[in-house]
């Protein structure tokens, strides 16, 4: 399906070090996404700055923000965690989940599965990431992928899939000089949507936004979005800088 706004989900990392910087790169992103109206901008901050940043969007319609990462469970005895529920209470919309970088740090399917259950029991809509770390020839990581999908749904109803987002990530594009072809993106979509139906033994497509991420940049955005067929992207360096922002909004925005 193609959701009504392209999504994009600045993915700030564990950046930037300052509340200056913040102060610029929020500023910046918003006054990008205000020019855009076709864009849903979901800002994903390092959790620490959350509040801080909430504060000065308030009045926006199309931004709201999302956390990088949520604990395993609710609530309790987990020194140096946040629980969904802290987020939501926020009004924070969004988690990421299942990211990369988490999974080289030893985020397991079975835990990505656990937190999208907590997620959509908090209302927090979960953005779950998967994607290869290589692309073999004889297209195992096809098989990768819908593992990934199957154990991060498991016991999802399909009720629940219009309130959460699948965010294709190639590991070996993530933070690399170039992305995924977009004729290759768009074989990887029709796969994701694929898979989805197998799991959900339906021949119906399903309302889940796909976004792309890795290496998108103002020069491939465009073709990405159009050829690709994605709902829209998640950005880590872009999502710093202001201006390849706004140019990778506007090629999003257009189409
Ligand atoms: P990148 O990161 O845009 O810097 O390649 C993407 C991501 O990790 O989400």
């Amino acid at each position: 399906m193609k959701s009504a706004k392209k999504i994009i989900v600045a993915n700030w990392k564990m950046n930037p070090l300052t509340r200056e910087e913040v102060d610029a790169i929020t500023k910046g992103s918003l006054a990008k996404a205000k020019a855009f109206k076709k864009i849903q901008m979901i800002l994903c901050p390092p959790a620490l700055f959350t509040q801080y940043i909430k504060a000065k969007i308030k009045k926006s319609n199309n931004v709201t923000m999302g956390a990088q990462n949520i604990a395993v469970e609710p609530q309790g005895s987990y020194t140096g965690e946040i629980g969904a529920p802290m987020f939501a209470d926020l009004g924070i919309t969004h988690t990421v989940i299942g990211h990369s970088e988490r999974r080289k740090m030893g985020e397991t399917d079975d835990m990505v599965n656990k937190k999208v259950t907590i997620a959509l029991k908090n209302k927090l809509i979960p953005i779950i990431c998967i994607g290869e770390t290589v692309r073999d020839e004889e297209g195992a990581y096809l098989g990768t992928i819908k593992n990934q999908i199957a154990k991060a749904l498991a016991g999802v109803k399909k009720e629940s899939l219009p309130r959460l987002v699948i965010a294709y990530e190639p590991v070996w594009a993530i933070g690399a000089t170039s992305a995924m072809e977009p004729h290759d993106v768009h074989q990887m979509t029709i796969f994701i949507k694929k898979s989805l139906i197998e799991i959900y033994k339906t021949r119906e497509m399903l309302p889940v936004p796909i976004l792309y991420g890795g290496s998108v940049d103002q020069t491939n955005a465009e073709n990405l979005i159009k050829e690709g067929e994605v709902d829209g992207f998640i950005l880590g360096r872009p999502s710093l800088n202001p201006d390849v922002l706004g140019e990778i909004m506007k090629a999003a925005n257009t189409l």
